[in-house]
């Protein structure tokens, strides 16, 4: 018998979607409830102390929803918050362990670059990660901080050239040092992967987290049997903490779906 309880996301803010866009290929039956903390967003620039406990909110919101298991779309949570998962009635996933993983399996010349919030690159998750697996592993690590009120403002057309001056800063060390893999270490950053491939060249692989965690998330469904057996298209619902109306635009042109059927609700999870 099948589990038809969503799936929970969450993240910051629109970054997570990268991630809902992902699951939803692999796995289209499935109902998803998400979470984005728009009213808090960036969580990038925050101290650990912070960024964990607006984590574990973030959680239990997604489990008054009743959720059969919970991802944290966030590069940030997943590198900082490494105890986000203790205590959990539910299954977790993060999106650092297999983006990793991807990106050691893609790289040729062993040299890597990780791009990444603030609190991400100063983690060194990545790094440590990447080096067990490939000891003799260049990393080249930028935090990219701008990219997310960039993406957040709907900002992302690699034909922009506020955009297109801006990735070509923070990945400028990575062309000088020859990396042909890139680990969007952030959900938001695959927005910008067009502009990223103009600034770098179509032959750098970049990694995007979502990719590698939705497989992730079939791969646990299936060990807890908690797949749906339905067979009619799941439903996604969308919460925020702020801004539903442009969480809403800009959402539904990165999802390709129109959200402006009341599916965003805005909800207040202080002291949840
Ligand atoms: N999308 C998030 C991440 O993957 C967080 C960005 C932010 O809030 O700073 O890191």
């Amino acid at each position: 018998m099948g589990d038809q309880r969503a799936i929970g996301i969450f993240d910051s803010g629109l970054g997570g979607l990268t991630v809902v866009k992902e699951i939803v290929k692999l796995l289209p039956q499935e109902d998803i409830v998400y979470f984005g903390d728009t009213g808090r967003v960036p969580y990038g620039t925050r101290s650990r102390e912070t960024i964990c406990k607006y984590a574990r909110e973030d959680e239990r919101f997604l489990l008054q929803k009743d959720v059969k298991l919970i991802v944290a779309a966030c590069g940030t949570v997943s590198s900082v918050a490494v105890d986000a998962a203790e205590g959990l009635p539910v299954p977790f996933v993060e999106v650092v362990s297999h983006s990793v993983s991807a990106a050691v399996k893609a790289t040729k010349n062993k040299k890597i670059g990780v791009l990444g919030t603030a609190a991400t690159i100063r983690s060194g998750a990545h790094r440590r990660q990447i080096l067990e697996q490939l000891p003799d592993a260049t990393v080249v690590e930028n935090s990219a901080t701008l990219f997310v009120p960039l993406v957040e403002e709907g900002w992302f057309s690699a034909d922009d050239p506020v955009v297109l001056e801006t990735v070509r800063r923070y990945l400028q060390p990575m062309i000088d040092a020859q990396v042909d893999t890139v680990i969007l270490g952030c959900t938001h950053f695959p927005v910008l992967s067009e502009a990223i491939h103009r600034v770098m060249g179509e032959a750098v692989t970049l990694i995007n987290m979502g990719t590698a965690t939705a497989l992730a998330v079939v791969e646990r469904l299936a060990k807890f049997g908690l797949a749906t057996d339905r067979k009619e298209t799941g439903i996604h619902r969308f919460y925020v903490s702020d801004k539903a109306a442009s969480f809403r635009k800009i959402a539904s042109v990165l999802l390709g779906e129109d959200l402006c059927d009341g599916r965003v609700e805005q909800v207040d999870i202080n002291g949840i």
